[in-house]
């Protein structure tokens, strides 16, 4: 199965470390309305570091998903990210697709760590000039991608599709909102466990890294200082009081930890202004549960010195709000970036 490969009709899954999202979508010609949509958090250690440490909760999972949804549809979009995805910009002599099809691995060769019998590569031709092509190279390492499918087929679905968490948030992001050519926007993606960063201009993605930073950053914060397990303390930082504890202790912790992820994100910013001094980013648009934290947009905003906004993954996409429950809807939707993105997916669209 080649990454990016696919059917037609197909759901988004994203297996995030906190919960497990699925979208469906359905094209009407004016855009897309959403057919189907389901959120179920998945126990703490489950996924820890991007690996998959029980895999049978997680098709067990699935499976009550599939059936309290009444999902039809087998075959489904996935993604990646992490340490096991490589996305590196390279210049190769000016060929054919066909042609770099057959050469990628050579071609790849110096710039990927493993083994080339390890790994599942894919590119996209970016543009050429003077003779040579530049191509984004895209590396995932063959044991995720196995462990990943493996959970899923065992939940009785197809993945015919294996994305890339960053460009699954940029297709959310460019089918939801309208772009100047001249617009460099970075999509932040603050999830429990990773932050995905994926800086794109015209179309294309110029820049992206992952971080191991997110929302479980706020959580156990407040449970180390505050003494309470890692549920109370979820629950604090969502905002409701356990016990005697309520905002007044949660909002200096939530605040500090804010500033450590507007740090952190500008210091991946700042390696990409290095390399790309002429280029100015002219907004940061965040999503993500973690990005649920209130004080996270101000932090970023002061940080950086630029503008923020929160992106919303349902920003155009039209729903039955008789089948679905709004205030539901719109808790939920920062979460569902990528979900959203890989239902957008199809056969062979990168
Ligand atoms: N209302 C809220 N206020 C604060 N934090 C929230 C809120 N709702 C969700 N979160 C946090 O958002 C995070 C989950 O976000 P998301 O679903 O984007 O992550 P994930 O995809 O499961 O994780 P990852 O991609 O890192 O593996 C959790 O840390 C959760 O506690
Ligand atoms: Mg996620």
């Amino acid at each position: 199965m080649a990454l990016f490969g696919g059917s037609k009709v197909l759901a988004g899954l994203d297996i995030g470390s906190s919960s497990i999202k699925i979208v469906q979508l359905k094209e009407t010609g004016k855009g897309y309305r959403l057919l189907n949509m389901g959120i179920r958090p998945l126990p703490q250690e489950v996924i820890v570091d991007g690996a998959i440490m029980d895999a049978g909760v997680i098709s067990d999972t699935l499976r009550d998903m599939l059936r309290e949804m009444k999902i039809k549809v087998k075959d489904v979009a996935v993604s990646v990210s992490g340490h096991s995805v490589i996305i590196k910009k390279i210049r190769v002599q000016e060929m054919t697709e066909e042609e770099l099809e057959r050469n990628i691995q050579f071609e790849a060769e110096q710039y990927v760590p493993f083994d080339a019998a390890d790994v599942n590569m894919d590119f996209i031709i970016l543009g050429t000039t003077d003779g040579k092509m530049e191509v984004l190279l895209v590396v995932v390492k063959k044991d995720v991608i196995n462990e990943l499918t493996t959970v899923v087929s065992d939940a009785g679905l197809n993945p015919v599709v294996v994305d890339v968490d960053a460009f699954a948030l940029q297709n959310m992001y460019e089918t939801n909102y309208v772009m100047n050519p001249e617009d460099v926007v970075a999509l932040v993606n603050v999830g429990a466990s990773t932050t995905n960063i994926n800086i794109i201009r015209d179309g294309v993605s110029i820049f992206t890294r992952d971080i191991s930073v997110g929302g479980n950053q706020f959580t156990e914060a407040i449970q180390k200082q505050l003494q309470v397990s890692y549920d109370e303390a979820e629950q604090l930082k969502k905002g409701s009081p356990v016990g005697e504890k309520g905002p007044e202790e949660v909002q200096p912790i939530l605040g500090v930890i804010s500033e450590n992820l507007g740090q952190e994100i500008q210091r991946s910013l700042d390696f990409f202004n290095s390399s790309n001094p002429d280029i100015q980013i002219s907004r940061v648009s965040l999503c993500g549960g973690g990005a649920k934290v209130p004080s996270v947009i101000r932090a970023v905003e002061q940080r950086l010195g630029i503008q923020v906004e929160m992106v919303n993954p349902l920003e155009a996409i039209a729903y039955n709000r008789k089948k679905f429950d709004t205030s539901l809807i719109e808790d939920v939707a920062p979460m569902l970036g990528v979900g959203v993105g890989l239902a957008i997916r199809k056969a062979h669209d990168r």
